[in-house]
């Protein structure tokens, strides 16, 4: 087993399962479910005509392309260190370019200048790493001033399902808090991000939940991430937490059937996180 000492010094923990084709589905499905909630958040911002936009961790393009499709005048730059997502990204979102570009950076160390965007969008990354605070300082750096960051920071405490054998809230109970505790990530970084933006002297921090739930998400929708995440991680969680990767699939499995079931609820709340970096 890995130690907290070991993998802190490991700046993307989560690099084998980001880059397995688990992820693609799970980032297509993702962007399904949270993208029709998110375009008003968006919308929110007071951006100039022809907005130059920074999506810091782009993946495989699911929210460049639909930020590059939203403001048609916008430049768009999607930047990640898995080059397999950055050559999806470009093929499959070639009709757009070259307003939208891909390319390899990583987001501790942007090649970009200073005040280089009036919109910087991290999405789904920040509870994956460590040291969230100084990527968000490095995301600060390359936004101008008056501009904004939008920030999707993952809480994997916002996860309700019914209750059932296994008991899905025993899972959330115990797994990411041994997961972040071995990986040096906080997966409850929904609740501390409002906090950490304020110690950086951001202004006008909101905070919003997206609501992925099966009323909300076609179930088929939201039963893909929980696949994707089963599919992904359950090695993982079976090496780095005290849960086995077989408990770990029948805990998936049990929340699959129950938002497969016509009758069955459940949620996961998705923070979502806007603030301005001050004009002086
Ligand atoms: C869960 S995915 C989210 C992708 C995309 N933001 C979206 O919303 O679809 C997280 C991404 O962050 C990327 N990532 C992790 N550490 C990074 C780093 N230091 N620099 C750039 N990208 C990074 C991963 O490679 C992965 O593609």
């Amino acid at each position: 087993m890995r130690t907290n000492e070991d993998s802190v010094t490991d700046l993307n923990p989560q690099a084998k399962q980001m880059a397995d084709e688990s992820m693609v589905r799970n980032l297509r499905a993702q962007a399904e479910a949270i993208w029709p909630q998110e375009v008003p958040l968006l919308r929110r911002y007071a951006l100039p005509d022809e907005p130059r936009i920074l999506d810091a961790g782009c993946g495989t393009g699911e929210a460049a392309s639909r930020l590059a499709e939203l403001f048609p005048r916008a430049s768009v730059l999607g930047v990640d260190i898995i080059d397999s997502h950055l050559d999806f990204a470009r093929t499959r979102h070639a009709h757009l370019a070259p307003r939208l570009a891909f390319e390899h950076q990583s987001i501790y160390e942007l090649k970009a200048a200073d005040r280089s965007f009036d919109l910087t969008v991290c999405r789904h990354v920040i509870h994956s790493i460590p040291y969230p605070d100084r990527v968000i300082a490095e995301l600060m750096r390359v936004t101008r001033r008056g501009g904004f960051l939008h920030i999707i920071a993952e809480d994997y405490g916002m996860l309700h399902f019914q209750r059932g054998a296994p008991d899905p809230g025993d899972f959330w109970h115990e797994a990411p808090a041994a997961f972040g505790a071995a990986t040096g990530t906080d997966l409850f970084i929904g609740r501390n991000i409002l906090g950490i933006l304020a110690a950086l002297g951001l202004e006008e921090i909101t905070l919003d939940y997206i609501i992925v739930d099966t009323i909300r998400v076609p179930r088929p929708t939201f039963a893909s991430i929980l696949e994707a995440w089963r599919d992904g991680y359950a090695e993982a969680v079976g090496e780095l937490t005290p849960i086995t990767r077989e408990s770990t699939v029948a805990y998936f499995d049990q929340m699959i059937a129950n938002i497969r079931d016509p009758r069955g609820y459940a949620v996961w709340m998705v923070p979502v996180v806007g603030a301005r970096v001050p004009a002086s």
